[in-house]
């Protein structure tokens, strides 16, 4: 089957790509020092800095590269005003010198898909049958719901049976599966924004609460598409964050089987 040949075989690309020196100081004194920062000063950001946090945002890991994001930099005073106030007008947002509104488009999963297959087809310059043959047959076959999800039906009873004798990938099997893939993949990014807005000397607050109705009515989305949350950015006021950070022992999160 093309799913075993594909996941199976190690691949021989002919590339490679040495790792980068790193400073696992630097990294950990981003990491330590991010906090949500609900109160930030007049003080505003170089659009640049944005630009290349965004930029940063977009190279995070996504499923299956179909890189099924967009983020909405709201620059716009009266468009901002409105999102201010779709957030629940909630100091993180009001105060803040930028917002970005991180959206799912696992919707838009099949003109992704045409990228990657233009990327990868046969008579392009890079000649990759294997991912070819992935983004031709198995991502459709994994992503396509069908109308009233009646291929995810059936693949959750071929998969489950399937299950009983080999190891199974069986999601995406329902909409609300794309979904959760959907935020996996920005979720991912926004922490890369965060941590890059971070390293050039701002602060940020992740936020879900807001209006997603309103929010989706401003930036003109269609029904399919799905907010996955709104990022504020700034200057760390003084009062910015709350308090000290609290996380519980590790022994309750962290488990070696
Ligand atoms: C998905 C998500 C949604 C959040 N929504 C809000 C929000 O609407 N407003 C807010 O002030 N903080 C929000 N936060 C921030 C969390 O409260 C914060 O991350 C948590 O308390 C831990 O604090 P720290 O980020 O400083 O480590 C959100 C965080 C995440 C990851």
């Amino acid at each position: 089957m093309a799913t075993v040949d594909i996941f199976g075989k190690v691949q021989n690309y002919n590339y490679i790509e040495s790792a980068a020196e790193c400073d696992p100081v630097a990294f950990t004194k981003v990491v330590e020092s991010r906090r949500s920062v609900r109160v930030y000063t007049d003080d505003l950001i170089d659009p640049e800095h944005i630009k290349e946090c965004l930029r940063l945002a977009l190279l995070a890991p996504n499923s299956s590269n179909l890189q099924t994001w967009e983020f909405y930099w709201v620059r716009s005073a009266e468009k901002k005003a409105a999102l201010v106030e779709a957030c629940l007008s909630q100091p993180a947002a009001r105060t803040a010198a930028e917002l970005v509104v991180a959206v799912s488009r696992h919707d838009l999963w099949r003109e992704r898909n045409q990228l990657m297959l233009d990327v990868f087809s046969p008579e392009k310059k890079i000649k990759r049958a294997s991912a070819y043959q992935y983004y031709r047959k198995i991502i459709p076959l994994a992503y396509d719901q069908g109308f009233l999800q009646w291929k995810g039906f059936l693949k959750r009873v071929v998969m489950w049976l399937r299950g009983f004798s080999t190891p199974t990938p069986r999601s995406p099997k329902s909409l609300s599966d794309m979904r959760v893939m959907g935020a996996k993949t920005v979720a991912l990014a926004c922490e890369n924004y965060m941590l890059a807005l971070r390293a050039y000397g701002y602060d940020s607050c992740p936020m879900e609460g807001f209006d997603g109705a309103r929010v989706k009515k401003l930036l003109e989305l269609p029904s399919g598409a799905e907010i996955t949350m709104v990022i504020s950015a700034g200057k760390r006021a003084e009062n910015g964050v709350y308090g000290k950070r609290i996380r519980w022992d590790s022994s309750l999160f962290l488990k070696e089987i």
